[in-house]
């Protein structure tokens, strides 16, 4: 069966990656009361707009928190897998702080071309290190010299590499560290057993993994298409 995509909103710039049965009066009010997306943003969220994988972008709400954590968490060292035109990468990148660097991992040059470009405006591409390639090489060859020292990552790549990336990602966090995994309520269909495809048992797979992890701490927050934040506990 296939996933249970929301029906796109009628205008084209209006965000459609969520599937918390939130109504459109009552989603609107959240954007109206809550959200601050910078003008740069805005512009990426719209030239966005006019490829059909839009609905990959992650929502300005889940953009915003996704800033948030990272200010909060203070983080030196970012890691990012799954890039698309930048949303994720340019919210993190303006809100770490000057001297922190990004390591960014996308395997389609056409997306890292846009995401660069933004990057570039917002005058952060200097702290940005991009990859072009597949993730999981990826994160190998950094684990050879850079086991634990990454602060905080970002998983929003494809689901089939997903339990892979959750354990190398830990493996190159710190202690204490932050870890964010996004689509864990995969269009809610991780609730419904009438969806038995690959990627839905995946999800479903990881977010049991994570639930039964003594080594971490969660939570799974129901924004977008399901959040879920992770922390790397220290060994006592
Ligand atoms: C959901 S989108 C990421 C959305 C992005 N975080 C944003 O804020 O707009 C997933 C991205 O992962 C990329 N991707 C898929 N499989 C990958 C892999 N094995 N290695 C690296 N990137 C991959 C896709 O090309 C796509 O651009």
């Amino acid at each position: 069966m296939l996933p249970n995509f929301p029906k796109p909103l009628p205008e084209g710039d209006k965000p459609v990656n969520r599937t918390v049965n939130v109504d459109d009066r009552l989603y609107q009010y959240l954007v109206d009361v809550s959200v601050r997306e910078d003008d740069l943003l805005k512009a990426l969220r719209r030239e966005t707009a006019q490829y059909h994988m839009a609905r990959m972008q992650l929502s300005p709400e889940v953009g915003q928190l996704l800033a948030l954590l990272v200010k909060l968490q203070a983080p030196k060292k970012l890691l990012e897998i799954g890039v698309f035109t930048g949303y994720s990468t340019l919210s993190m990148a303006m809100a770490m702080p000057k001297e922190a660097k990004l390591v960014a991992i996308e395997k389609k040059q056409m997306w890292l071309d846009i995401a660069t470009r933004y990057l570039d405006q917002a005058g952060v591409m200097d702290r940005v290190t991009t990859y072009c390639d597949k993730a999981l090489p990826v994160m190998e060859s950094l684990l050879e010299e850079q086991s634990e020292t990454f602060d905080f990552v970002f998983i929003d790549a494809d689901k089939q590499n997903l339990l892979s990336y959750y354990q190398l990602a830990k493996q190159l966090l710190r202690p204490g560290g932050c870890l964010l995994i996004d689509n864990t309520l995969w269009w809610g269909n991780v609730a419904d057993e009438a969806f038995t495809d690959k990627d839905t048992r995946i999800v479903r797979e990881l977010n049991k993994t994570i639930h039964a992890d003594k080594g971490v701490e969660l939570s799974l927050i129901p924004i977008g298409d399901g959040l879920t934040v992770v922390r790397k506990i220290p060994k006592a």
